[in-house]
């Protein structure tokens, strides 16, 4: 059987031929030796002294702690994993200049060993004493897999020495030592410890992302210096920070910390020989698809990293490799599919991880998260499709704004890294789908997400410890019209009141691990009874995938299937009925009840009658059991029900979501109460062919126009209670 034969739409084949792309093929190459490659001298810190042998590893200053149980022979070859990375031999020196200055900043390519060796380096020199080592990364998942892989590497249970947080989640306890976290977390812990006092030292990773929660972090990591380090101060519990960073930003991050040490660690790169298309292709899942088939026919063993935008992208890529990699013929390869994105579930994660088993090939699908954050050993190939998902604050007309998650062109920097994905063992292969022309049209880096994104949530954080975003000392600053924005949005919610102060209300929204507007909602239902209903519909929506999964030649049978869950007054209340229907699954059965397994499988099979996603459902019960912590805190009771009552529960979440309301005009579409913006409602609602007075949504996206999602029929009257018609006195 040829390669043509597998394929859907041969005809429109990136390449026409099954022969070697070295001799035949389409893309054209772009440098012989690829920009990656970069010219550098030297091993380890650039600084480092002539080479030494690699010490043996210390004894532990730490407190002597529980081993988890490995074999030897696992034990030792992990060993020697970790003193064969690049950043193995610059150990002394990275541990001698790291005790020596207050700030470092280390620049080192990805999968050289940063994140997984400098805390462990730092905890064997003894620098854990008085403190933890907390590192930071911009994603969750990032954060529990090397929690996970730096505790297998200590020989000790997750959550003893080597812990994670992130929201909604953490695995540490007393024992730990080394804590990773996200940057986000890491903020919020200021709220109860403003000069983080846990921790001897901060690892500030992934620096070059930019992200809003490391900007701000960054703020206060210099303020923290100041006061936990300056003259005059007690020294007795000095903090030290550690910038690390893949790209060679360095010289911006070293000017903040007043000219911090720079230190470089090399790494091991590869040429990799760059492809771009000869056109712009306007289906990247179909080129991605052809391409890796392309890749798995013609070339030799080698794993394939396939670079998509999110979960979406990833899903239906996968489900198209899987139906085509069925009808290959079985002399060929066995094609291992593997999605790594932000929602899945820890234990999926570490799959990516596994060697790839002989006679087969490895195709792993991945967001940005594969860039530089996480290292995936046997690729050789990477297919780049050029788009990510960015979030970006699109501003209205009269000042209001939103967040949209945009699907967008990635930088020049991104590409640069991507390629250099492909050669980390070995000489590799990047296929850009996208021309070269493109590629030089493209950003140089992305822009500091403080410059993009929504401030509603980080100014009010930044509130409950007494700081003003205008006056913090930032690496950029976000303009005006963002801060007035998100001032705006907090008055409505009642966190501020109009002499722009933090109100008590405010101080207990920020209490809740939620979006302001989410915890407002909560907050609202104390009141109307219905916080039962609240934790269920919040935790939904505060869960990393989509509850409803939508499968493009289902449609039909699938509205057949969902019309009983389907709710009226829309998405709010039909997310609702689907918790409750999926979560009543076998509790009616008093025998499967007492059989969990039972119970659990019957669950599992009422998920995938109605299309929903179950790992969205698990995630929203672990979410709202946290949530009903935070209610009881905060003082009240989260078993409080309005029963099949729906009044409460819109008028609750219109509190929440006073920001996002529209009222229809008479043409049919509605324009948003804040910012008059015009908006439709999203076809996947289920009040897509509905008009009613008033709406509320959970969210604005932006494609071909704009469109809300998550909505819900509201009473035009809760409007004016609410204030949203008074935007313009904030
Ligand atoms: O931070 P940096 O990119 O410099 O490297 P790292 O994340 O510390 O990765 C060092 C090595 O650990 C890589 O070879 C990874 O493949 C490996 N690793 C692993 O095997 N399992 C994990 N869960 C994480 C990293
Ligand atoms: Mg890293």
């Amino acid at each position: 059987m040829s390669f043509t034969t597998v394929l859907p739409s041969s005809n429109s084949k990136l390449f026409k031929n099954t022969t070697p792309m070295s001799k035949k093929h389409k893309f054209k190459p772009q440098f012989g030796r690829n920009e990656n490659d970069r010219k550098s001298s030297g091993s380890g810190p650039s600084h480092s002294p002539a080479k030494r042998p690699m010490p043996p590893p210390q004894a532990h200053s730490t407190p002597p702690r529980k081993k988890a149980r490995l074999s030897n022979g696992v034990a030792s070859a992990i060993q020697e994993q970790r003193r064969e990375l690049p950043i193995a031999r610059g150990r002394e020196a990275l541990i001698r200049e790291i005790s020596a200055n207050e700030v470092t900043v280390l620049i080192g390519e990805t999968g050289s060993g940063k994140t997984t060796q400098v805390p462990q380096y730092l905890l064997e020199a003894g620098l854990a004493q008085a403190g933890m080592i907390g590192i930071t990364q911009p994603r969750k998942v990032a954060a529990t897999s090397l929690a996970a892989r730096v505790s297998l590497e200590q020989g000790t249970p997750l959550g003893g020495c080597v812990g994670y947080a992130v929201r909604f989640d953490e695995r540490a306890g007393p024992d730990t030592r080394v804590k990773y976290l996200t940057d986000g977390m890491l903020t919020r812990e200021l709220l109860g410890d403003p000069l983080l006092s846990r921790y001897s030292v901060i690892v500030v990773d992934e620096a070059h992302e930019r992200t809003l929660r490391t900007d701000l972090l960054l703020a206060n990591l210099k303020r923290i210096l100041r006061e936990r380090n300056g003259s005059g101060k007690q020294k007795e519990n000095p903090l030290k920070v550690v910038v690390m960073s893949a790209t060679m930003d360095a010289e911006k991050f070293s000017r903040f910390f007043n000219d911090a040490k720079i230190l470089y660690v090399k790494g091991r790169q590869h040429p990799v020989k760059i492809y771009h298309t000869s056109q712009s292709q306007t289906d990247y899942i179909d080129s991605a698809m052809r391409t890796f088939f392309q890749i798995h026919v013609d070339q030799p063993p080698g794993d394939v990293l396939i670079f998509l935008p999110g979960q979406e992208d990833i899903e239906s890529l996968q489900k198209s490799l899987e139906m085509f990699s069925r009808q290959l013929p079985i002399d060929f390869p066995t094609v291992l599919i593997v999605p790594m994105f932000a929602a899945l579930q820890a234990s999926q994660q570490q799959d990516v991880f596994k060697p790839t088993p002989k006679g087969s090939r490895k195709c792993i699908l991945a967001t940005n998260i594969a860039e530089t954050s996480i290292t995936i050993p046997g690729v050789r190939y990477v297919i780049d499709t050029g788009k990510s998902k960015e979030k970006r604050y699109l501003a209205g007309p009269t000042g209001s704004g939103f967040d949209t998650l945009l699907t967008r062109d990635i930088t020049k920097s991104s590409a640069m890294q991507r390629a250099g994905r492909a050669g980390r063992e070995g000489p590799g292969f990047c296929y850009r789908l996208y021309t070269e022309d493109a590629f030089k049209q493209m950003a140089a880096a992305p822009e500091p997400e403080i410059l993009r994104c929504s401030l509603v949530q980080a100014i009010l954080q930044l509130m409950c410890v007494g700081q003003d975003i205008q006056e913090l000392e930032l690496m950029d600053s976000p303009d005006d019209d963002a801060i007035i924005s998100a001032l705006k949005n907090l008055f409505i919610i009642g966190a501020i009141d109009d002499k722009r102060r933090l109100t008590p209300l405010g101080r207990v929204l920020a209490s809740f691990p939620l979006e302001p507007a989410h915890a407002r909602a909560v907050v609202a239902s104390k009141d109307l009874g219905c916080t039962s209903e609240i934790l269920d519909i919040v935790s939904v929506l505060a869960s990393s995938s989509k509850l409803f999964l939508d499968v493009s030649d289902k449609r039909s049978e699938i509205a057949d299937v969902r019309r009983k869950l389907v709710h009226p007054s829309g998405d709010h209340l039909t997310l609702l009925n689907t918790v409750r229907g999926y979560s009543t699954v076998g509790i009616a059965d008093a025998s499967t009840q007492e059989n969990g397994k039972a119970g659990r499988n019957a669950r599992r099979e009422w998920a995938r009658q109605h299309f929903v996603n179950e790992r969205t459902l698990r995630e929203a019960a672990n979410i709202r059991d946290q949530l009903r912590v935070s209610c009881e805190r905060a003082g009240f009771d989260w078993k409080v029900s309005c029963g099949d009552a729906e009044e409460p529960v819109l008028l609750a979440l219109s509190h929440g979501l006073a920001q996002n309301a529209a009222l229809i005009t008479p043409d049919g579409t509605y324009k948003q109460t804040a910012g008059q913006q015009i908006v439709k409602i999203h076809p996947s609602s289920t009040m897509a062919d509905k008009k009613v007075p008033a709406i509320i949504f959970d969210e604005l996206v932006y494609t071909n126009q704009i469109y809300a999602r998550g909505v819900s029929s509201i009473q035009k009257s809760f409007l004016a209670s609410l204030g949203a018609f008074n935007t313009r006195k904030a």
